[in-house]
């Protein structure tokens, strides 16, 4: 193993632009804001010590953590009462003399032969800089076993770096298919690597609900199981042949050999908790007023039509929505609401509100009587008037309802974020509302990676290569400022029809969710699809030690 040559003077290469060249810069994902390579080495050794102050305690152990199965080192974290300067043969993380203008994700990382220093003004920070940290490093930092023997060294280099949205997100469908909570775990780890910092976990919907309501317990006894775990025409037999695809696992079937599963809300705890330690925010998703048939099969009586209902209708199938009508709807709504409120700390509640099959309403006579009673004279007021009393119940109890495009029909409630999926982005950030952007072109990662569906597991449709998600530019063009900084960022959204099993939904994600992390972390104008093409395959070599199922980039188009 080579050893540092101590006291070796780093010398900065000034850039003339903010990015160093391709080949000698860093193959980071996302890429930093700034970044200066400087000339030599630091080795991490069995005997680099982790300095902290007191309150990096905790962010410092992480970084230990993380680089201990594949280095085997031991790495000690000691707490630096009086110090915050760089020491020999020591990584550093402080939040001591941080410039507060890196903002509350930014850190700066300087590397240099002799030490490492990481500062940032929060704990968020300081764990991006940790994340940086781990992919200078050679891509075996990431195997899960001990690397023998091997030179652990990182180029000295110095960077700043903040994100450039707020909002870097990844929606999973647990209801289409279910993933366990160590399958979530496990996305939720990558996630973090790519500095992506919100999951929006889709926990019911028409074939599933996945999250146990102590107040009704029908809701998981009965909506979450089906007969099948395919909820779409079965696949050609070639297509299964695709070694992405696969069957769901054994254990995602009941005693009775029914599909399904829930989340107990210990479960959901310790998921929360287990994002948290990886500054995620969780938004959890409770679909209201349609793609309900999973609730209602379990209380029909909050339907228009009473039922009944089944788990095992095929997508589309039933009515599926609830009776504005009936005052014990949002009764019971409020009841799941306020348990939800209780396990998500998190600022954002998404109440769905797409796709609602409002013919069903039209046809129903409560429901004529309610729309004359209110005066409305269509079925968007009606959708309106649900999704406004939802929200003000979730604005009464401190939080925030974020919902689809479909929000916005009938008119938007004062406090609603759109998660703009069909359009409504701009007339809802000239309103004065925040907006996700998750447009179907770009951040539908149910779509097809290749033109040619014969080499592919089958999908829902589309075509969503990796080079189109890289060209995405989440404020919408016709949004001039101020409103533009109403774009609180992006997400993807994984929708599961199709995907029963975490190898397949790995194949998916990676790398197109490489490619969104840095749309919405890297400055807009860095964007460069070659160079982003060299990093992706130094990642794809961190993806393999990581035991992920990605789409190689040798695949074809
Ligand atoms: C959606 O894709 N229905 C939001």
């Amino acid at each position: 193993m080579k050893l540092p040559v101590a006291g070796l003077c780093l010398t900065f290469l000034t850039t003339t632009t903010a990015f160093a060249a391709s080949t000698l810069a860093p193959a980071l994902i996302p890429q930093p804001q700034k970044l200066e390579l400087g000339v030599g080495e630091f080795h991490l050794r069995p005997d680099t010590k982790i300095l902290a102050s007191l309150a990096s305690l905790g962010t410092a152990k992480q970084l230990a953590a993380r680089l201990r199965p594949s280095t085997g080192y031991p790495l000690k974290v000691h707490t630096k009462f009086f110090s915050d300067t760089a020491a020999d043969n020591a990584i550093l993380l402080t939040t001591r003399n941080a410039r507060t203008n890196l903002g509350p994700e930014g850190y700066e990382l300087t590397v240099s032969t002799h030490s490492v220093v990481l500062r940032a003004p929060t704990q968020a920070g300081l764990f991006y800089g940790a994340q940086t940290l781990r992919q200078l490093l050679p891509p075996e930092i990431f195997s899960t076993n001990v690397v023998e023997d091997f030179n652990w060294q990182m180029p000295c280099v110095r960077i700043e770096d903040w994100p450039r949205f707020k909002w870097r997100g990844l929606m999973l469908d647990v209801s289409r298919h279910f993933y366990t909570k160590a399958e979530v775990e496990k996305i939720l780890d990558l996630m973090a690597l790519y500095k992506l910092n919100r999951f929006h976990w889709h926990l019911t919907d028409d074939q599933g609900w996945r999250i146990e309501i102590k107040k009704y317990p029908r809701l998981t006894q009965v909506g979450a199981w089906r007969d099948q775990s395919s909820v779409v025409p079965p696949n050609p037999p070639e297509t299964n042949a695709h070694p992405a695809w696969a069957e769901p696992a054994a254990g995602k079937f009941g005693p009775d050999g029914r599909y399904g599963g829930f989340y107990t809300q210990q479960d959901i705890r310790e998921v929360v908790a287990y994002a948290a330690a990886r500054h995620i925010t969780v938004v959890p998703e409770i679909e209201m007023p349609g793609h309900s048939v999973a609730a209602l099969a379990a209380y029909p009586h909050f339907s228009c039509s009473g039922g009944p209902y089944s788990t095992n209708a095929k997508a589309g199938v039933g009515d599926g929505i609830y009776d504005p009508a009936n005052p014990g709807t949002f009764k019971f709504l409020e009841g799941v609401l306020t348990e939800v409120f209780r396990l998500f700390p998190g600022q954002y509640v998404h109440i769905g509100g797409d796709e609602v099959r409002k013919e069903y309403w039209a046809k129903s006579p409560d429901c004529q009587a309610l729309m004359k009673q209110e005066g409305f004279t269509n079925a968007d007021q009606l959708q309106s008037y649900f999704v406004k009393r939802m929200a003000a119940f979730i604005g009464a109890h401190g939080k925030t309802p974020i919902g689809w495009s479909e929000i916005l029909q009938g008119g938007l409630a004062t406090n609603a974020v759109v998660m703009d999926w069909i359009g409504g982005a701009v007339e809802a950030a000239s309103a004065g509302h925040d907006v996700v952007m998750t447009p179907t072109t770009y951040c539908y990662f149910d779509h097809y990676q290749s033109t040619n569906h014969a080499t592919e597991p089958r999908a829902i449709g589309g075509f969503l290569p990796l080079k189109q998600v890289y060209s995405f530019e989440p404020v919408p063009a016709n949004l001039p400022a101020p409103d533009d900084s109403r774009i609180l960022g992006a997400q993807a959204n994984l929708w599961t029809e199709y995907v029963a099993s975490l190898p397949h939904a790995e194949y998916m994600l990676f790398p197109r969710l490489c490619a969104l992390a840095e749309v919405v972390w890297s400055p807009k104008d860095a964007r460069n699809w070659k160079d982003f093409q060299q990093r992706l395959a130094v990642n794809e070599r961190r993806l393999d030690e990581s035991g992920v199922n990605y789409r190689r980039q040798t695949a074809a188009e």
